[in-house]
């Protein structure tokens, strides 16, 4: 008895000892091609208090750090934030679930500090702070600068904490991240459960996390001169890298570290006088996204197909009716004549159902003048993926923006690698020639994009990068 006894004393102690200890935390190389441009970022900064309890991606949390002092200038040791003297006196502290670590930008590594949850000692009272899942408590260690009781010192640190602040709200900003800057904490205890000294300052602190409307978002709404473009996002779950053709594990590993989310978006174009649908997804949520902008099935008076796939004309029926009665159904001629002659079920419920209002049409060449379907709207032959894909330009006033249908399907991996195709191209090879050909085109001209299959919020502007592109969120 006094034998079991014992193995189970060691047995629990084992399992104590392991839920009491962290280990280091190997970062990503940084992703330094990610975010939106500078002005852009600036423009988007602004606190924000609405968390999600989403755990940060080792990416983000990787990208985060060394944007706040990482090192940018490795031949010299220097760091993406200036320090008074060049001291670095800054030290980043990240307070999560299991414990509090220590940024080290040399080894762009997070070291244990402490096990446990410490993030209610920087919420102090602010309990949304509570729920994101990293804060960075900003630290200058004042003995780097000078004496720690002198009044400068003090001034030269806490400057270089609100720089080290700053840096992580544009990063924040740029990345689509929520943070807000915070002198708010409980000082003493973080001080007593760090272990810090007494030249070491705590200046502000950072909750960082995913912004709680923007995950539930689906509905998001752009201005094109006088119209007005609205996303209806509706199913966002993982993708599976196996329908990428020809991508190896190596740039799957790079462009898609923590995996792709599959996303199905249409789009409502409203102009001064119509409802225009450009597709309508799967039919899972298309209603709901239209009804929080006011607009019912009857107000739709066009539909524009990109092509004929499930998951672009699922939501034009309803227990095999129409669910747009008073609407036209715009479809490219090569694309109807590939469908009519499928065997396809879900393409022909919907041809027969709606064959009193279809309207046919050739798409134009990329840089035609032509607008062929409405004043402003121009149908863009982006033949491969079917054999009738098409894209729509969209013009009011000085404004454009092209939606590209399924021109990508995995826009982290697609822009720098045009040539990858996936599983679902009828015709690869078009759809890649499609693609480089309306990627130059779009970079060339500045014209903003829409996908069907781009992340929320689906609109962005692209600029050339070495053989490809990269595609920067609005
Ligand atoms: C030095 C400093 C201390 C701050 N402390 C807090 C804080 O303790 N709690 C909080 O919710 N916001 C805090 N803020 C955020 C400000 O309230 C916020 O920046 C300000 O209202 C302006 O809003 P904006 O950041 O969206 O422009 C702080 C900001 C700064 C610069």
């Amino acid at each position: 008895m006094k034998r079991i006894l014992f193995i189970l004393f060691v047995f629990n102690a084992c399992i104590m000892a392991s839920a009491q200890k962290i280990e280091p935390v190997k970062l990503n190389t940084p992703d330094k091609t990610r975010g939106t441009a500078i002005m852009k970022a600036l423009s988007d900064r602004h606190s924000e208090r609405n968390f999600s309890e989403k755990k940060l991606s080792l990416q983000d949390l990787s990208d985060l750090l060394w944007a706040a002092c990482g090192i940018n200038r490795p031949e010299k040791g220097m760091i993406t934030a200036p320090s008074a003297m060049n001291r670095q006196d800054i030290d980043v502290y990240a307070v999560m679930e299991e414990g509090t670590y220590l940024y080290d930008p040399k080894l762009h590594e997070l070291k244990p500090v402490a096990v446990g949850d410490l993030r209610h000692l920087i919420a102090s009272g602010q309990d949304f702070v509570k729920k994101a899942p990293v804060s960075l408590l900003i630290v200058s260690e004042l003995s780097r600068l000078g004496n720690a009781d002198d009044e400068g010192t003090r001034l030269c640190g806490a400057m270089d904490g609100g720089i080290v602040s700053q840096n992580i709200s544009l990063f924040c900003a740029g990345v689509g991240l929520a943070t807000v800057p915070r002198v708010t904490m409980n000082k003493a205890e973080l001080i007593k459960a760090l272990n810090l000294s007494p030249t070491q300052l705590p200046i502000i602190n950072h909750p960082v996390g995913y912004s709680k409307p923007a995950e539930d978002k689906t509905v998001f709404t752009f201005n094109v001169g006088q119209f007005k473009l609205n996303v209806l996002a509706e199913k966002m779950g993982a993708g599976n890298p196996k329908i990428l053709i020809g991508a190896t594990q190596e740039l799957i590993q790079k462009h898609l570290p923590n995996g792709f989310q599959s996303q199905i978006n249409a789009f409502l174009l409203q102009t001064p006088d119509k409802n225009i649908l450009i597709d309508a997804g799967l039919g899972d949520g298309l209603l709901k996204n239209l009804k929080s902008l006011n607009v019912a099935p009857e107000q739709i008076d066009a539909v524009l197909l990109t092509h004929l796939h499930g998951d672009h004309i699922g939501g034009l029926l309803a227990d095999g009716k129409k669910v747009f009665p008073s609407a036209d159904l715009y479809i490219a001629k090569p694309e109807y004549d590939y469908w009519i002659k499928s065997d396809n079920k879900l393409a022909h419920n919907v041809l027969d159902v709606y064959k009193d209002r279809i309207k046919l049409f050739m798409p134009e060449a990329l840089g035609s003048k032509k607008q062929n379907l409405f004043s402003g709207i121009q149908g863009i032959a982006a033949y491969g993926h079917t054999p009738g894909h098409t894209a729509y330009l969209i013009e009011s006033g000085a404004s454009r923006l092209l939606v590209w249908g399924d021109l990508t399907h995995v826009t982290a991996i697609q822009m720098p690698h045009p040539e990858i195709a996936v599983t679902y191209d009828s015709d690869a090879k078009q759809a890649v020639d499609s693609r480089r050909k309306i990627l130059a085109f779009a970079a060339k001209n500045n014209i903003p994009v829409a996908g069907m299959h781009v992340a929320s919020p689906a609109i962005g502007d692209i600029k050339a990068d070495g053989a490809g592109y990269v595609f920067q969120p609005k």
